[in-house]
């Protein structure tokens, strides 16, 4: 039976490839998408993840629902553009307007299908965890029925990527961070660890973009995310953090897990939203997952498989 997921992202181009690849993955039953800002602002990521619905085909009853607009407790911060580029999709902003958004709020909407499947919906958190951290407080007994949550974020035991410490959708809003790490519901967390060690290929990169259909648009935003990376980290290679997280629900196997105690940093002047984890500790209890390996062939070659099954199914209009 397949999976029932939601899908809170801020697209962002991983969070658009990996949107494609859960719609295009009979192991996942995708309920809803909501919307959170980080890599853009939430107007942008509405219309970005509106744009990536229409590009997979996905059917117009999907909802997609937008959240909240910044960090809980600070100012939001600038989007990224170095790396997503203008907007968010790696300046690709298609013809034609995307579909709306469904009325009402992503925390309202989180609770309501977790509600709606007790014990059986996973919410695959992509982003800033924002949305997450207000559904949890807003409606303690939707967080107590969902069946998981994993999420892409933190970098337990490597170095950050926004500062030296901490992984972006983390340092966007460490307090709901934490509030989620720290909620003793059972957390997976797909870190920096593993993202980085799972690059995609740029020949791969090329052949989707020389396909059709939706293939062919997310070779292209991947082709743009991998030059703009490597003018950053020089490396020929792109980490496709968000797919990977979409892949753990679908594909645990192909990662390694390590379970422990785990918190985030809010106050440190040089250390806040990095990932504190603890997986040694004997008796510690340990309600959090940690991804530490990765099959990194394994999974590179299911995201290419699984973009390349759009060249014949969607048309694009990126
Ligand atoms: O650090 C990587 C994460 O930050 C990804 O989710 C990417 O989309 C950005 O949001
Ligand atoms: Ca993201």
């Amino acid at each position: 039976m397949p999976v029932p997921v939601v899908i809170d992202c801020d697209p962002g181009v991983d969070d658009a490839v990996a949107l494609l690849l859960a719609l295009a993955s009979p192991e996942l039953a995708v309920r809803g998408v909501t919307a959170v800002a980080g890599n853009a602002s939430l107007d942008d990521v509405v219309r970005n993840a509106g744009h990536v619905l229409d590009l997979a085909g996905a059917p117009d009853a999907l909802p997609l629902t937008a959240g909240m607009a910044g960090p809980l407790t600070r100012r939001r911060r600038e989007r990224d553009e170095a790396i997503h580029g203008e907007g968010g999709l790696g300046g690709l902003v298609p013809a034609v307007p995307p579909r709306a958004a469904h009325p009402g709020h992503a925390v309202d909407r989180l609770a309501e299908a977790a509600l709606a499947e007790p014990g059986g919906l996973t919410l695959v958190a992509l982003g800033p965890l924002t949305n997450v951290a207000a559904m949890l407080a807003r409606f303690p007994e939707a967080g107590r029925a969902l069946k998981e949550i994993v999420l892409m974020g933190g970098a337990a035991f490597t170095q950050g990527n926004i500062t030296a410490a901490a992984e972006y959708n983390f340092h966007c809003d460490p307090e709901a961070a934490r509030f989620v790490v720290e909620s003793g519901l059972p957390v997976r967390v797909v870190g920096l660890d593993v993202t980085r060690s799972a690059l995609f290929p740029l020949d791969r990169t090329d052949r989707l973009a020389s396909m059709g259909g939706a293939a062919g648009a997310a070779g292209e935003l991947l082709r743009g995310y991998a030059m703009r990376y490597e003018e950053r980290s020089g490396l020929t290679a792109v980490p496709v953090h968000d797919a990977l997280a979409v892949a753990a629900v679908s594909h645990p196997d192909l990662l390694e897990w390590s379970r422990g105690w785990a918190s985030v940093e809010c106050a440190g002047e040089l250390t806040r939203g990095a990932l504190v984890a603890d997986v040694r500790t004997p008796g510690r209890e340990r309600a959090v997952a940690i991804a530490t390996g990765v099959d990194a062939e394994g999974f590179t070659s299911l995201l290419f498989e699984r973009l390349s099954g759009y060249a014949d199914l969607t048309s694009s209009t990126w």
